[in-house]
């Protein structure tokens, strides 16, 4: 069997650099390089100010860095002395071209392939870490074969990521499983005991689980697929609690209570957000069109149908309770992130949120704990959302509080669930608003009868107003 003592990643991402971190920490016995080609990214991999925020994180890479976890940008020296390379580069949703909207866009996955094959001088495990269609390893073996010169091997295994960002550290140091696929030939099976060796320095290998390569590729569509569907279900449900008077989170917690249903995973918001659920989803629909399986197709893209609905369904509640018309209102926006405990925002929710503010000519005032006044500015901004950035630039005002964001307001809209919002003095914030003071709750969080016994007029998703 091969004995991995160089590992190389290529792509510093949200993925790649927490992930590889971990292994760095918990096989001080392996080198590890995570290279990418953003040196900017790279750079702050180097700095004290890592680019991604996650709760300890610092203390991983700070404890690793310089002794056998190194962030570089020289891809060829760190792919040549890898024994295993992961590939853990972005596959966002194809924005052209055939499957535009819902294919994966493989671009990124394919030039690192391209560019181990034009590099590697000996053999190497290449690992897909990135989420990717079903079958994409063959295309991987394919262009690995067809680039390398002489007589050198590449095995390649899938090792999807289920990570969970905001909890990802603690989600690599005790994963529900880990999971490996391979082709079923006796050469690839050492390559799957040789990473099954490298997680077994901290997993119980019955938490490592070895399958063939398409189940595994597959898996981590399916696990996401299901995630996002629990999510849109309840979401679904609380449409129809808010029609009835029953209560969302209660219907929740007596569903849960099933050891069938479980109780995880069931909170109802204003919507999903992230680069994850989405993207795999339509990718999903996408593979599912090309099976010619139209019905599977439709099931699965009810799911994002109905997040998309119900982002749109808090907006028009929103608008409606404030006399049918936000113009010139002014909304605090509490938080951007696409949940807590992240500075990420692909995706999320109060993107779309912010989106119809502006376009109803309300102004926004955004405060949000980690993600920094560029990254909204940038997602406001991203062509095809708004395509004005002076609209966006006179409407949004980013804030460095809570209370800040809330003076003289019409409304409070929590798009975020950060543990912050609910310990904030809300009768402070009551007192400087606009009366009646109204508070939109997309996140379930805040407590609704303290708020009406301060004044608010308070609207939880999935529960009618008080
Ligand atoms: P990301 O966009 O944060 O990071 C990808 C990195 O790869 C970027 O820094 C980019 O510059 C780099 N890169 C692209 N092509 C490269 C090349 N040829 N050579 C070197 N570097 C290159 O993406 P993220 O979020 O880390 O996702 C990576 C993959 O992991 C995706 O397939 C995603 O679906 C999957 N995933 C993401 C999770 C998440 O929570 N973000 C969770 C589980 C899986």
């Amino acid at each position: 069997m091969v004995q991995v003592k160089n590992i190389c990643c290529i792509g510093a991402g949200y993925v790649g650099g927490p992930t590889c971190a971990v292994i760095a920490y918990k096989c001080p016995h392996i080198k590890v390089n995570i290279v990418d080609v953003n040196p900017d990214r790279i750079a702050a991999w180097n700095s004290d100010k890592l680019p991604i925020y996650e709760p300890g994180l610092e203390e991983v890479v700070f404890d690793r860095r310089g002794k056998n976890l190194f962030f570089t940008t020289e891809v060829e020296a760190a792919v040549n002395e890898a024994d295993l390379i992961f590939v853990s580069v972005n596959t966002p949703t194809k924005k052209n071209g055939m499957g535009a909207g819902f294919a994966a866009d493989l671009a990124y996955v394919e030039s690192a392939t391209r560019g181990i094959a034009s590099i590697a001088k000996s053999s190497k495990i290449v690992v897909e870490k990135s989420t990717v269609p079903c079958r994409t390893a063959e295309s991987m073996r394919t262009i690995l074969e067809a680039n390398s010169t002489g007589d050198i091997r590449f095995d390649i295994l899938s090792n999807p990521e289920f990570l969970a960002e905001g909890t990802a550290i603690k989600d690599l140091l005790n994963p529900d499983r880990v999971l490996i696929g391979a082709l079923q030939t006796p050469e690839d099976r050492k390559a799957q005991e040789a990473l099954v060796e490298v997680y077994a320095n901290w997993v119980s290998t019955d938490r490592i689980i070895t399958t063939n390569l398409w189940s595994s590729e597959l898996s981590k569509l399916a696990a996401n697929a299901l995630l996002a569907q629990r999510i849109s279900s309840i979401n679904a449900l609380s449409a129809i609690c808010e029609a009835t008077g029953a209560y969302v989170d209660e219907v929740a917690y007596a569903c849960g209570c099933d050891k069938r249903i479980g109780p995880s995973f069931l909170k109802a918001s204003v919507g999903f957000g992230g680069s994850c659920f989405q993207k795999d989803i339509l990718n999903l629909v996408y593979l599912s069109e090309q099976l010619n399986l139209p019905e599977v197709a439709a099931y699965w893209k009810q799911v994002v149908d109905m997040n998309e609905y119900q982002k749109k369904r808090f907006v028009e509640r929103i608008i409606k309770t404030l006399f049918h018309t936000i113009t010139n209102k002014r909304i605090a926006l509490f938080g951007f992130a696409f949940k807590k405990d992240t500075g990420d925002t692909r995706e999320s929710a109060a993107i779309t949120l912010c989106k119809h503010f502006i376009q109803e000519q309300a102004t926004v005032h955004i405060y949000d704990p980690k993600v920094s006044d560029e990254q909204i500015f940038l997602e406001l901004t991203e062509p095809g959302l708004l395509d004005n950035t002076e609209e966006v630039k006179k409407r949004v005002i980013i804030t460095r509080s809570p209370y800040d964001a809330s003076q003289d307001a019409d409304a409070i809209v929590i798009a975020t669930d950060w543990d912050e919002f609910k310990k904030l003095d809300y009768t402070r914030i009551y007192q400087t608003m606009h009366k009646p003071a109204f508070i939109f709750d997309g996140r379930l969080i805040l407590d609704a009868d303290k708020l009406q016994q301060i004044g608010f007029s308070v609207h939880t998703i999935g529960r009618p107003a008080i």
